[in-house]
């Protein structure tokens, strides 16, 4: 199951070629185009409201010989709990998800700081395909085909400064369209957070879509984080907040329970979860459970950023 890292070479890339430059290379070229025509005259709800066609996309930037999961299980086996907490709820409460002024927060620890147009913070960042395993710690699995862009990119237009660790993200709080946040299931709002090198994994990305399509809101409309080594709930939807900060955030399933969720929450077959073994997976639409691989099959990329950690500690 090999990672076919297939950069098209534009100057924002080269870093992460060369990076992966003695690794397994795939090169094809493709053309980068940016959002920005694509936004130019768009209202944000344009831009994430329908699941409609996202144009000039990158294919082949990261690919995977394993087939994917069908769109409609992937839009429909959900965890979003501002949406409800079963599994399907999210897809039947999307429309309440309020798209129409996203905007984001860019605060602490950053030369750029201020609010943000969803259009202002997608400006210049040429759309990619990256196709990603996708493992939640509740023991099942998937093959995403995500359309978005490095957070790299971004980190670097907003410039972290000497004291940025961490980089922190927030989910809106708005119980009044949320049905879920007027219940106590999670602390709201929704919060996860990545040390600065993992955010600067160039296999971290941004998503605005997957299938081709912008996201559907149950999947995190308009933007999300995908973190693809990490058990999904450190892949935080719909955010609306980045924050620079120095000191380890605090996060919503760590604050839950800390003794269930790590703060690194590091794909682990060797770590079980007190209520699920971690050592198999269910793919979704198979029916015999696969070996769980460490990091997710990402090790040979992200391994050495953990050389020093004890990672039966650093769950
Ligand atoms: N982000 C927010 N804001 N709210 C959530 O409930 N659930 C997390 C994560 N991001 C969640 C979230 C969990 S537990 C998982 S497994 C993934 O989203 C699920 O992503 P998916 O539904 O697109 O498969």
């Amino acid at each position: 199951m090999p990672l076919r890292w297939n950069p098209d070479l534009t100057p924002e890339e080269v870093t992460a070629e060369t990076l992966f430059r003695q690794r397994r290379l795939f090169m094809k070229g493709a053309l980068a185009t940016t959002v920005s025509t694509l936004l130019a005259s768009s209202a944000n709800h344009l831009l994430a409201a329908s699941h409609a066609a996202l144009p000039r996309i990158q294919k082949g930037v990261v690919t995977l010989d394993e087939n994917q999961t069908p769109f409609k299980d992937v839009s429909t086996y959900t965890n979003f709990y501002e949406l409800g907490s079963g599994k399907s709820t999210p897809a039947a409460n999307a429309e309440r998800l309020p798209l129409d002024t996203w905007q984001i927060s860019v605060e602490g620890a950053f030369q750029q700081t201020g609010p943000f147009t969803l259009q202002q913070l997608l400006q210049g960042h040429p759309l990619q395909e990256r196709i990603y395993r996708f493992r939640c710690v509740e023991g099942w699995s998937m093959v995403i085909p995500w359309i978005g862009f490095p957070l790299r990119d971004l980190l670097s237009r907003l410039q972290p400064t000497q004291a940025a660790r961490y980089i922190v993200f927030e989910t809106l709080y708005d119980p009044a369209h949320l049905p879920g946040q007027t219940e106590k299931t999670l602390p709201w709002p929704y919060r996860e957070g990545l040390r600065l090198d993992e955010a600067m994994h160039p296999l971290t990305i941004l998503a605005v879509g997957m299938y081709d399509r912008h996201l559907p809101p149950q999947n995190g409309a308009p933007l999300r984080l995908v973190v693809p080594w990490k058990y999904g709930f450190k892949s935080i939807k719909s955010i609306v907040r980045i924050r620079a900060s120095y000191e380890q955030p605090q996060t919503t399933w760590n604050q839950m329970a800390p003794n269930e969720y790590g703060f690194y929450a590091n794909v682990n077959p060797e770590v079980s979860h007190p209520r699920w073994p971690q050592n198999k997976e269910r793919r979704i639409g198979e029916l015999l459970r696969r070996p769980t691989l460490p990091f997710n099959g990402y090790a040979e990329q992200v391994a050495h950023l953990y050389k020093d950690m004890d990672l039966q500690k650093f769950f």
